[in-house]
């Protein structure tokens, strides 16, 4: 025994040698790394404590992201709790290799995840590598070309009733011509009782019936918990870092946050409605086998009950999924239909070209193929998802110390300039989707103004792989499951009412501006209270 004493004494003399000599070794290899990082140009941060992220998320999208694009470039560096860097990614190059090179080296951010998985559970928007990989796959064949058609139907009879609605509200307006009209309520509305039909059979009647308790609940519930960020959540977010998962978890799940616990709400009534349905379902798809039928639940439904283990989904991963179609889809779509009105109402004499287009097919329930071969209508739906991306911003973490590859070599304070960026394990990235999508380098010197007649070739026709040139859907492994789905909704939308309603702009609407940080909203500055608000001047157009 006493012969080990020495060797600890020994080593114990070594231990606070190797201490202190570690400590500054691990300094010395953390400050070069980050050196790159920290040799980056960015704003100035008044905050150690709070950093500066929260500024950019609580301006108006793209605002402060542009002014920095041309004072540092496109890669900027922001500065997260604690003086630790956080990466503004605006480089085209940059983004394609953390989107789609690189997809399992940049993951979802860690902290923000504990948040969408309270609205999402265990879906794809929410989990990584092979688990998102396998999921993915499941679900692909239920968004293919081919599936997505049979909505169409569905999204016709929906964009009716929003006409009707609106109608309406125009006869009982004081002259009976126009009424100002809170777009983007209406249209939630509207693209709600689609969701709820074509994914799982079920009827909102969101837009006759305001009450229902699942569209109270989800009004708004992304900007609620992810729009206008206070100084602290980032530190909130910081003090999660250093807690292991479950612990994470286990705090948030008894955290007496308000729009926490709003989540919490509204997620449990939703979970409740897809349970009962699911159970309705999966009885049906054993009995029956029915392989005509093509809403999304039942096609969910058979790879739940597949013969093929490895291609079946667990129930927490059915209900997630399902959860994830409601939110995924629908404010994604809602917004950018609310923001192609905002457009076309400041483009009136575009917008009367559309409605010839439309009125000129002399049908009132269009085709699939109708839809794909009207220029003017796919111009202004890509010109919009270009300009008014529903996901401005998207969140990302290293889980390996990277090498960003630049399209536009950089200069770094220190004069030196890189054509790659070395970026550290564990560091945050935000990804600027709106800055691709307005980045002059791509779109021109006229990348910031509203112009559908781009997309259109020397013979006026446009393809429909332009909907793959903006990065609106995001890129790579993790793109938009449901764009094609949006798409089709947004063209059997604007169908309908733009060919039956005229759109100009209000004295609200002009003061109308883009709010980031969750999904694209439409605010009225000074009634910032009120959330999404998009007043629109609404009048029947005429019928050539
Ligand atoms: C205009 C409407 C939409 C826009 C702009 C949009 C945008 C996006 C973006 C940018 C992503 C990638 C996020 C990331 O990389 O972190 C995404 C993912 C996703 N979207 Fe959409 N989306 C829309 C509509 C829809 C619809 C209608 C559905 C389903 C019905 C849907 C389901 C999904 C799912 C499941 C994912 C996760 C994909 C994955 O991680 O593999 N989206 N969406």
């Amino acid at each position: 025994m006493a012969s080990y004493l020495p060797v600890l004494a020994e080593s114990n003399t070594l231990l606070l040698a190797a201490v202190p000599i570690a400590t500054a070794a691990l300094w010395y290899t953390l400050r070069q790394r980050r050196s790159d990082l920290n040799a980056l140009k960015g704003p100035h941060c008044d905050s150690w404590l709070y950093g500066n992220v929260h500024t950019v998320l609580g301006a108006e999208l793209g605002q402060l992201e542009r002014e920095w694009q041309s004072q540092f470039g496109d890669m900027v560096r922001l500065q997260g709790p604690f003086n630790n860097p956080v990466l503004l990614v605006m480089d085209p190059k940059g983004m394609q290799h953390v989107f789609q090179n690189s997809v399992d080296n940049f993951r979802l951010d860690r902290e923000r995840n504990f948040f969408s998985e309270i609205l999402l559970g265990n879906s794809l928007p929410v989990i990584d590598s092979d688990q998102h990989k396998r999921q993915r796959k499941i679900l692909l064949p239920g968004f293919s070309a081919a599936e997505v058609k049979s909505h169409l139907p569905v999204f016709t009879v929906d964009a009716n009733k929003l006409v009707d609605k609106w109608k309406k509200q125009i006869d009982n307006a004081g002259n009976g011509t126009a009424a100002v009209i809170n777009t983007t309520s209406d249209m939630t509305k509207a693209t709600l009782d689609a969701i709820g039909i074509v994914a799982f059979d079920y009827s909102f009647n969101a837009l006759d019936d305001g009450e229902n308790e699942l569209t109270q609940a989800y009004q708004d519930i992304l900007f609620s918990l992810f729009g206008k960020p206070k100084p602290q959540d980032e530190l909130a977010l910081s003090f999660l870092s250093i807690l292991p998962d479950s612990v994470a978890r286990a705090f948030l799940a008894k955290a007496p946050i308000p729009k926490l616990q709003r989540a919490k709400a509204a997620t449990a009534l939703a979970d409740g409605l897809i349970e009962r349905s699911l159970k309705d379902k999966q009885i049906q798809a054993s009995v029956e086998h029915d392989k005509s039928k093509k809403d999304i639940l039942s096609l969910i439904s058979r790879a739940y009950t597949s013969d093929n283990i490895k291609m079946r989904l667990s129930d927490s991963e059915m209900v997630s999924t399902m959860k994830t179609m409601i939110l995924a889809g629908n404010d994604t779509t809602s917004t950018s239909l609310t923001w192609a009105l905002y457009e076309l109402a400041n483009h009136p004499e575009f917008q009367a070209d559309l409605r010839r287009e439309i009125q000129e097919k002399n049908t009132w329930e269009p085709s699939f193929k109708d839809l794909e071969n009207m220029p003017l209508l796919n111009a202004t739906i890509m010109e919009t998802l270009r300009m008014q991306p529903s996901l401005g911003t998207v969140y990302r973490q290293a889980a390996v110390d990277e090498l960003i590859p630049l399209s536009t070599p950089l200069k770094l304070k220190d004069g030196r300039t890189i054509t790659d960026l070395p970026v550290p394990k564990g560091t945050k990235l935000l990804v600027s989707i709106d800055a691709y999508n307005r980045h002059p380098d791509v779109w021109g010197a006229d990348s910031g103004e509203f112009n559908p007649r781009r997309w259109l070739d020397a013979d006026g026709k446009v393809g429909t792989s332009g909907y793959n040139d903006a990065m609106t859907f995001g890129h790579g492994a993790r793109r938009c499951l449901g764009w094609r789905f949006a798409v089709l909704e947004m063209q059997a939308f604007l169908f309908q009412v733009i060919g039956h309603l005229e759109f100009a702009p209000s004295a609200g609407s002009k003061k109308v501006i883009r709010m980031g940080g969750a999904i694209l909203t439409p605010i009225v500055p000074e009634e910032f209270e009120k959330g999404a608000q998009m007043p629109l001047t609404i009048s029947y157009a005429k019928m050539d």
